[in-house]
């Protein structure tokens, strides 16, 4: 946690989920109380098909939607991607740029990341920026040289307030049960926000930084304690009301 900071707990469907599962979705809004959405800004980011009807489904609830990509154009003949306009235009208010997956599957570099960031910012979209190191990078002693080179050439300099936020996610912990180590994760969200205090001053102590990397309700109040994470990017559980309301009420637990 960050003090001052609203926490958010983010969702990534991935490729997972079909109309019916919007009833998760809808359980989630359920259990988002006045009680949780004081203390933390609840956000799931949705397969490209069902961001209309998942928006349409969380009116009311104050649960935020949001897409998994953009494109940095707004309109154009780019067969099968969406553009950040199109987010918007479908209710989202969210998306996440240069996931692992994306950088991985797609070739996505930092630059593409950057101009992705900047066409999400520009639709005044909340832009969750994805940083991480593979596991062959950590064991050779890189971890902290990639994440530089992430965070200058993937994040943009030009950012509203609340609109910027930077997932750290260490390639090797997503989807494995694997998970760094409360030491490692407190080094690299300090090193991190030394690097955005370094170049945006206060506006860098303000931005939201998520841990991601199998979090679970079983380890969420401990690495929701570490000073500068402000939240998580979950990915398996997400996708379960029950799994998702859990991860969420560390905060209750780390603030009675
Ligand atoms: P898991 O929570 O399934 O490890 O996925 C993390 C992730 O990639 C979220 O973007």
């Amino acid at each position: 946690m960050t003090p001052g900071i609203k926490p958010l707990i983010a969702g990534n469907w991935k490729m997972n989920g079909f109309r019916n599962s919007l009833k998760e979705l809808q359980a989630m809004g359920e259990g988002y109380d006045l009680v949780m959405r004081n203390r933390l800004d609840m956000l799931l980011c949705m397969p490209a098909t069902l961001i209309y009807t998942a928006a349409l489904s969380a009116v009311g609830s104050h649960v935020q939607i949001g897409a998994q990509d953009c494109h940095m154009n707004a309109v154009g003949a780019h067969t099968g991607d969406i553009s950040a306009m199109m987010v918007a235009d479908c209710g989202g208010s969210a998306v996440i740029v240069g996931h692992s997956e994306r950088r991985t599957d797609h070739g996505e570099s930092n630059e593409t990341v950057l101009s992705k960031a900047e066409a999400a910012l520009r639709n005044e979209l909340m832009t969750i920026v994805c940083i991480g190191e593979t596991e062959d990078q950590r064991k050779s002693g890189e971890t902290l040289k990639v994440l530089e080179d992430q965070l200058s050439n993937s994040v943009p300099n030009d950012f509203g307030e609340g609109k910027l936020v930077v997932a750290y996610e260490p390639v090797w912990a997503i989807g494995t049960g694997m998970v760094p180590t409360v030491e490692q994760i407190a080094e690299v969200h300090n090193f991190i926000r030394d690097h955005l205090v370094g170049r945006f001053g206060d506006s860098g102590q303000a931005i939201r930084l998520l841990y991601g990397g199998s979090v679970k309700p079983s380890n969420a109040v401990e690495l929701m304690a570490i000073a500068n994470v402000d939240g998580a990017l979950v990915g398996g559980a997400s996708l379960k009301a029950d799994d998702f309301l859990g991860i969420c009420a560390a905060y209750g637990t780390l603030e009675d």
